[in-house]
């Protein structure tokens, strides 16, 4: 099967079939995203929260990053892989921005995404020059938490709506190849997927935009206990649930004994079990002793 490219994605707007991107964040998630026929895998800056137990995305490098891409682009995945820039990996200079992309890129991605509208033009325009792809994220940009005071849905008023359905003009305009509009009334997500020429991916953005992004871990029930789910997520298992049951029988199973069996243990040859003062399993004192 070929693999999916960045020109693929963008002539994907407006053929009616919507785009599918999931996260994934190591070899084993990759294998399955793209056995289940995802047209891209993000690795995302999520992988702070639902991976390594942050509460927020702000504390993940362009290492971290480059750890998880590597790990992911290692599997040769037919969907196109997607490496999120941290934040602070392209808002102090031109050149760091284009450094920090590549290396997302070296460690194995096709593309790289950033948040943010208008004011990131110019990282675009600098990254571009470098002849790497930039997937925009405009709407509940994660790495702003704190100037935004929260996760709160964005453009629920007019001005609101119009800073975003701008934002994502300017981000086509400047050369975004794809635009992830993040928990956003389906209106302002229908405005924007009309406004450019570019497909709209949407996580909690309603069923007007190109495709839809879901993070691995909300959609396969792997969650801290104490996170209420956004109403956005659909889950299609309970896979923590249903790991945690496996491994208390595991547990239960060395504990009484169940675990190994004569089947899953390596034996000895008689001959050699023999040559070694062993009998029956019992370990004999040599004769000479
Ligand atoms: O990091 C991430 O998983 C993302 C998605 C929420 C789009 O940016």
């Amino acid at each position: 099967m070929t693999s999916t490219t960045v020109p693929s994605i963008t002539a994907a707007k407006g053929r009616g079939e919507p785009l599918v991107m999931i996260t994934a964040y190591d070899a084993p998630t990759a294998r399955v995203v793209d056995k289940a026929g995802a047209d891209m895998i993000l690795v995302g800056d999520s992988v702070a929260m639902v991976v390594l137990g942050y509460n927020d995305t702000l504390a993940v490098t362009v290492d971290d990053m480059c750890h998880h891409i590597s790990a992911v682009a290692r599997t040769n995945p037919r969907a196109l892989v997607v490496g999120d820039m941290p934040w602070m990996s392209y808002h102090v200079s031109r050149e760091e921005t284009v450094r920090n992309a590549a290396a997302l890129v070296r460690a194995g991605a096709g593309c790289v995404k950033l948040e943010g509208g208008k004011k990131r033009v110019e990282a675009v325009h600098a990254i571009l020059d470098a002849e790497i792809p930039v997937m925009g994220h405009v709407g509940l940009t994660p790495q702003s938490v704190n100037a935004l005071g929260g996760y709160r849905v964005q453009g629920k008023d007019l001005d609101g709506a119009r800073v975003i359905v701008d934002d994502a003009i300017a981000l086509a305009e400047a050369g975004c190849f794809a635009i992830v509009l993040e928990a956003v009334p389906d209106g302002v997500a229908r405005m924007v997927t009309d406004s450019v020429g570019v497909p709209t991916i949407g996580i909690g953005a309603g069923r007007h935009c190109d495709g839809q992004v879901l993070v691995w871990h909300d959609l396969l029930g792997f969650a801290p206990p104490d996170r209420q789910a956004p109403k956005f997520v659909r889950r299609y298992a309970e896979l923590e649930i249903a790991a945690t049951q496996a491994l208390e029988e595991f547990v239960a199973d060395v504990r009484e004994g169940r675990f190994p069996s004569s089947s899953e243990t390596y034996h000895m040859a008689d001959q050699m079990a023999a040559g070694l003062g062993m009998y029956g399993g019992m370990t004999v004192e040599p004769s000479n002793a």
